[in-house]
């Protein structure tokens, strides 16, 4: 009777499973690198840690079960209706989302501009298999459980819970190929950590999200192609040349430095506009705000600027901004809003 009322009285958390090195095995307890990621189930997840239903109602559901370099377009809406589907559910407290950590930071922005509620969504992963000796795993899990549980996160934007601290999904950022410390949110800072049991936040995200966010995928079943054109020495126009002819909507630039345009590359981006891409200029640097007439004369060539956004980040805003407009002075304003 008495853990009755002190199971009623625990947030209930939905874990959704993904795939990764979370739910990753390997050869050897000593395989670190090489192994098999997207093998273990998530029953087999939460029955690893039981220690979490000491402080949430855990239920678990198999969304995808896939290493995250294969993350799709598709993945997302489905994933990101899902979430929506279970916050509107009163008896769900926060979500807790298990993903390979190659593409998690991705995901996380994308669920930042399209989730529907203040209720906390955290993405964990592991950079270790489930079957190494020190798996960060069910640590993070049950962290990011704790997280997800927290009436403290309410209102936060979707979140990543990794090695005891807490990063917002527009900053953060994978940074080693393969250390436990791999998450960062370089130069504009992680909210918080968890401790003891607890998440303590000094930070929150200045940019719009998740309830605020004017982007609605519910009536979704694809979103418009848009492709990234990676900027170095010697750069030419054939990948830029063959987005474009393959219908690309819109054309990240990961330009170097201050998202610079080589003489070889720039009519090739200007002919693309004028066939209707809308093309954002990004920078390969990593930090730094994307200064708008800077580098190029984006009001005379009707480019839009990423501000912050990494590549791969500003790819995600641009295809939601296509969902709802195409004029570049709007794009922009998405730009400096999200
Ligand atoms: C993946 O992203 O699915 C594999 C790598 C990882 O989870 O760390």
């Amino acid at each position: 009777m008495a853990s009755a009322a002190h199971a009623q009285k625990l947030p209930n958390v939905t874990i959704l499973a993904t795939g990764g090195t979370i739910a990753g095995t390997g050869a050897s307890s000593t395989t670190t690198v090489g192994y098999t990621a997207a093998t273990v189930g998530v029953q087999q997840l939460i029955q690893a840690v039981p220690e979490m239903a000491k402080v949430a109602n855990v239920t678990g559901e198999q969304v995808f079960q896939i290493a995250s370099e294969s993350m799709t377009n598709e993945h997302w809406l489905a994933l990101g209706k899902r979430v929506n589907a279970l916050l509107a559910q009163p008896n769900v407290d926060g979500i807790v989302i298990t993903h390979g950590t190659d593409t998690m930071e991705e995901t996380a922005y994308f669920l930042n501009l399209v989730v529907k509620s203040r209720k906390p969504v955290v993405l964990v992963g592991a950079m270790r298999p489930s079957t190494a000796l020190s798996a960060d795993g069910p640590i993070n899990l049950y962290n990011a459980v704790l997280l997800a549980g927290s009436a403290d996160a309410a209102g936060k934007g979707v979140m990543i819970a990794m090695g005891d601290q807490i990063h917002g999904a527009r900053d953060v950022t994978k940074t080693n190929t393969s250390t436990p410390d791999s998450f960062k949110t370089p130069e504009l800072g992680m909210l918080g950590y968890i401790q003891g049991g607890k998440p303590f936040f000094y930070r929150s995200s200045a940019r719009k999200h998740t309830a605020e966010s004017e982007f609605d995928i519910s009536a979704l079943s694809s979103l418009p192609q848009v492709d990234i054109v990676y900027g170095y020495a010697n750069m030419n126009t054939v990948a830029l040349d063959a987005f474009v002819a393959a219908g690309a909507k819109g054309i990240i630039h990961a330009g170097v430095g201050d998202g610079s345009l080589a003489a070889k590359v720039k009519p090739g981006l200007v002919a693309a506009r004028q066939k209707g891409a809308i093309i954002v200029r990004s920078s390969r640097v990593g930090n730094g705000i994307l200064a708008r007439n800077g580098e190029a004369n984006d009001d005379e060539l009707d480019f839009v600027v990423s501000d912050t956004l990494n590549p791969q980040k500003a790819r995600i805003l641009l295809m939601l901004a296509l969902t709802k407009t195409s004029s570049t002075k709007d794009i922009q304003r998405i730009f400096y809003t999200y």
